[in-house]
């Protein structure tokens, strides 16, 4: 049976996850607790990503290594760059940049020392796959989340995105620096911490990758009202319910 990997990059989206595993082992590798269990009748490994690159380069290693994962798909949230990306939406990504390498005048702007690229593509099926499981939560959102919350976090109605994600080890919070981002690379949507470096590591191991963030802000100096609140009742309860809608529908060949 292949074996799934789901790396969370927060604490309640991993509780959520966990939650629906009821016979999970905790397995110690690297500091790292990974859940190794069931989930819609899939094998599953489930793991907190840590924060940053190199973290999440270190448990996806292991997820690859230890686990022998033959899909990794990433959740969390992130910040929104892309215009029409807003507070509440989903964005699956298509492909990922680090936003913040550069070796010039070595190598171009952005691209990876000796990979000859700057965006690692993530896999084609699995990011369909993924985007279809938002789509059809995003389109019953009021049925995942609590009543109310949409109203309560004066959400408009939710939408999918998929494209580029930009990643780099910065939380990215004032509208100059967001703006920056936008003019280095026009076509990212959303910026986060962790998903370029697992996208290169799942392409150094040949295996299938994709990240789906939920956007909880938009990356400027406009504070979000209650991050960690908007993460509890919002975008691990969006998390969950992709991940379960996705599971539920692949083969678990
Ligand atoms: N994750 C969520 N919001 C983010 C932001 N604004 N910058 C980086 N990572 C994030």
């Amino acid at each position: 049976m292949a074996v799934i990997g789901i790396m969370s990059a927060l604490h309640e989206e991993l509780a959520a996850v966990l939650a629906d595993m009821p016979d999970e082992q905790r397995v110690t590798v690297a500091g790292r607790d990974f859940w190794v269990g069931h989930w819609q009748g899939h094998a599953v490994v489930a793991v907190l990503s840590r924060i940053g690159k190199v973290a999440a380069a270190t448990t996806a290693t292991v997820m690859l290594e230890r686990f022998g994962v033959d899909a990794l798909v990433f959740t969390g949230a992130a910040g929104g760059l892309g215009q029409g990306v807003r507070v509440g939406d989903v964005v699956v990504a298509s492909g990922l940049v680090q936003h913040d390498m550069d070796a010039s005048p070595l190598f171009l702007r952005h691209e990876v020392p000796l990979y000859g690229r700057a965006i690692f593509e993530t896999d084609a099926a699995l990011s369909v796959q993924l985007a279809d499981a938002a789509q059809q939560v995003l389109q019953e959102a009021d049925r995942f989340l609590g009543p109310d919350t949409l109203t309560q976090f004066e959400l408009a109605l939710p939408q999918m995105h998929r494209g580029l994600i930009v990643s780099g080890d910065r939380f990215v919070s004032t509208t100059a620096e967001s703006q920056a981002l936008r003019e280095a690379l026009p076509d990212a949507l959303a910026v986060e911490m962790e998903g370029a470096a697992v996208a290169q590591v799942c392409f150094d191991y040949g295996v299938p990758f994709t990240a789906v963030r939920t956007i909880s802000d938009r990356a400027d100096d406009a504070a979000h009202t209650d991050f960690n609140r908007f993460i509890s009742e919002v975008a691990s309860r969006y998390s969950r319910a992709i991940l379960s809608e996705w599971l539920a529908k692949r083969s678990s060949a």
